[in-house]
Parts: structure tokens; C-alpha cells; sequence
């Protein structure tokens, strides 16, 4: 049930020359990701193994002479229309003058000019048509999607100086202070650097970079993806209080991150912080050692002998991080219980997807479980589908 991208290609297009009334002169695309694992690891300047997947958004583009850039996306009739010299005032405070959606591309493009040092006067303007096919609210990142997407095209369009980790750079800023989202740069990085086959293995303090081969294709494993349609949103909630615990967590023990604590340090911090924090602590700290092993495995033994680092991640953030819910739970369980190499949630939590290892030939097994499970339990149907890692950001056409 692998989906392809040309629909929306054709449809950023389409709607280009519906809204604005010309052709474009360009597509770019940028894709969503699912993360392997190393969750909430990334704002503790820790470590994560994400791969960018076939789900792509795609957005056209066309200048024009009057120094404004106009949005318009095809989940949303209206055409945000704001000067470039406007951005500055919009962000951050006034973003909540804009519809939701806009402030992801529009925030891109104010961190961009402003990551360049270019002045708004000075860069052409721009009318940006968005499609896409990465499922919203799935944990998914749709959104760095559309940041990608935008970022790749504008810093082409305007020739801009800055290589794909300042674009990443420049979506996070977008995330942060654009739409309010106190996330890290995982979701950008997977979004701005994928490569077909393979996870990007990313240090976030350092943020270097190895490409790791995930080899599913040989090992005879699919990557299912179980969405379970249980919506959330990382710009309210639970997801800034983890983060602020993790914070707690690191001052504490006085270092600057949660990267700095080891499995060793965990018995000192037992008696500095309440059971909570101390738990969610625990969390990053084992999260970013079963990266590091999941990385080895990976190279020494291939992906069939992951399987068990993937379920303890879980096990991790239902019980000491407490982000998963009922659905992701369920997800998970079916999938292992009808055979899957390994299963656990992916992103940021509260909702969205689970991710199960699937031999090729189980995946109707794993399929059919997970959805008589939901059944089961009174839950609405999850969307099930496989995920190819695939390339990142590029310019299509
Ligand atoms: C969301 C954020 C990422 C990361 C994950 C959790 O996807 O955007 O920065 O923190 O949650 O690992």
C-alpha cells in the first residue's frame, strides 16, 4: 500500500495556476518521516534515528515584483498575502493574527531572510502553492514537510548561502517561534537529508550526521505504519511539559543537557528530584544508549535483531515518559502479539502513529490484527500503510 507523490506534484501545480493565474516556475518537495527511535532525545542534545519516508509536500512557485509572498495550500481556500518587509513584525508576536498553516511557510521565510542577513527589500517576492500526501497529525511531521519544502524552494529562488543545516536551522526557528512549538531539530534534519534505504543517524548537540543503511528490503522487513487517527498538537500540553521536566532533570545535576547524564548518574539523581522528573530523566538517558545500540546492531547484525530495542524504547515512554495513549498502546501490542520484529510509537507522542518491524510476508497478519484490536476496543479504525525510507528535500521540476 505504498503511496506515491505524483498526485501532489501535480496537484501544488494545478493549484498554482488555479489561484494565482499563471504557471509556475518551479516544484520542490520536501518529505515527512517516522522516526526508528531516539524519542524526545533531540531538544536534550541527545541522540535520534530518523528516516525521511516516500510522503511528500510539494509546493510550486512563482515570483513576482512587488516584494509580497502569497500562500495558499489545498487543505485551506484562502491566499495569505503579507509583504516580506511585514515578516519581521509578524514574528513571533502577531502570529496569531495568521491562519495556522501559513505561519509554517511564512515563518520559513523570516527565518530564512533573517538567517542570511538578507534584507526583506532586497529578495524577490514569491507566490508558494502547497499539496501534499503526508498524513497531518499522524506524527508524521507533515509540518517539516512543509518547512522543507519551503525552505529548499526559497533559498534557490533567492540564492541563498546556507547549506541544508542552516535550511533545517531555519524550519526549526519556524516551529519554534513561528507556530509555537517548542520542538527540537530531529523532525527538519530526517526531512532535509534522507536517503533512500537508509536512517539518518543524527547528533544533536553536534548535529553531524552518518548515514546508517537500514537494509529492510534484504532482511525480506517492511515498515508498517499504524496511524492511529488520535489527533495532537506540540504547541500546547504535554509535549513543553516534558521538555521543562527534562530541564528540571538537567539542572539538577548541573550539567547542560540530558546528553551530559549517564546510567551512572541516575542514583545521585534519585535523591535530587521527585519521582516524575526523575522518571522522565530515566527516559532520555536509557533513549539515547538504545539509539547507540540500535546504530550498532543495525551495522553488525542487520535490522531483524532490533527488534527488542524498538519494544523498550516503548515500554520507556508508556511508562516513564508517559506520552503514549490507549491506541498506541494497542498498536503495539497487536502488532508483536501477531509477530512483528518489533513495534513502538514514533514522534512526539499523544497521538499519532505507531511503527512495527513486519517480516514481508506478515504484513496482512500485522494489518488485520491491529485493526481487529482497535475494534475490539471501542477505537475508531487506524489507517494502516508501509513506509519506504526515501530521499530528503530536492527540487522536483
Ligand atoms: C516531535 C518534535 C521533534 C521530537 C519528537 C520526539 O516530532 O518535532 O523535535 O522532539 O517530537 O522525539
Amino acid at each position: 500500500m505504498t503511496t506515491t507523490d505524483t498526485r501532489s506534484a501535480d496537484a501544488a501545480r494545478a493549484l498554482f495556476a488555479e489561484r494565482f493565474g499563471a504557471e509556475a516556475a518551479g516544484t520542490w518537495s520536501a518529505p515527512g518521516r517516522v522516526n526508528l527511535i531516539g524519542e524526545h532525545t533531540d531538544y536534550n542534545d541527545g541522540f535520534v534515528l530518523p528516516f525521511a519516508i516516500q510522503h511528500r509536500t510539494h509546493v510550486a512557485l512563482g515570483a513576482r515584483d512587488d516584494g509580497r509572498i502569497r500562500v495558499v495550500s489545498a487543505f485551506d481556500a484562502q491566499v495569505v498575502d503579507v509583504a516580506l518587509d511585514e515578516l519581521d513584525a509578524l514574528f513571533p508576536e502577531r502570529r496569531d493574527s495568521l491562519p495556522e498553516w501559513a505561519r509554517y511557510p511564512l515563518g520559513v521565510a523570516w527565518a530564512l531572510l533573517a538567517a542570511s542577513g538578507t534584507a526583506p527589500s532586497s529578495a524577490i517576492g514569491v507566490d508558494l502553492a502547497f499539496a501534499s500526501d503526508v498524513p497531518v497529525g499522524a506524527g508524521l511531521s507533515s509540518s517539516a514537510a512543509i518547512e522543507g519544502a519551503t525552505a529548499v524552494a526559497l533559498a534557490e529562488t533567492w540564492g541563498l548561502d546556507l547549506d541544508r543545516v542552516a535550511l533545517a536551522k531555519a524550519g526549526r526557528r519556524a516551529e519554534n517561534e513561528a507556530v509555537g512549538a517548542p520542538t527540537g531539530i530531529m523532525d527538519q534534519m530526517a526531512s532535509m537529508l534522507g536517503r533512500t534505504d537508509s536512517a539518518i543517524f543524527l547528533d544533536c548537540r553536534s548535529l553531524e550526521t552518518q548515514v546508517v543503511d537500514l537494509g529492510f528490503a534484504d532482511a525480506g522487513l517492511e515498515l508498517v505504519v499504524i496511524d492511529t487517527g488520535v489527533k495532537h498538537s506540540h504547541a500546547t500540553g504535554g509535549y513543553g511539559e516534558r521538555r521543562a521536566a527534562c530541564e528540571r532533570g538537567a539542572a539538577a545535576l548541573g550539567v547542560p543537557a540530558l546528553r551530559d547524564v549517564t546510567l551512572g548518574d541516575l542514583p545521585r539523581l534519585a535523591d535530587l528530584v521527585d519521582d516524575v522528573t526523575f522518571r522522565r530523566v530515566r527516559h532520555v538517558v536509557t533513549e539515547n544508549q538504545r539509539v547507540l545500540d540500535t546504530v550498532r546492531t543495525l551495522r553488525e547484525q542487520g535490522p531483524a535483531a532490533i527488534g527488542d530495542l524498538l519494544v523498550a524504547s516503548h515500554a520507556s515512554m508508556r511508562d516513564d515518559f508517559e506520552i503514549s495513549v490507549p491506541e498506541l498502546d494497542t498498536a503495539v501490542e497487536s502488532a508483536l502479539a501477531a509477530g512483528a520484529v518489533g513495534a513502538r510509537m514514533t514522534g512526539g507522542g499523544f497521538g499519532g502513529a505507531a511503527i512495527a518491524l513486519v517480516a514481508h510476508d506478515r504484513v496482512q497478519t500485522v494489518t488485520d490484527a491491529a485493526t481487529a484490536a482497535f475494534e475490539a476496543s471501542g477505537f475508531a479504525a487506524p489507517t494502516i500503510f508501509t513506509v519506504a525510507p526515501s530521499p530528503g528535500a530536492a527540487r522536483d521540476a
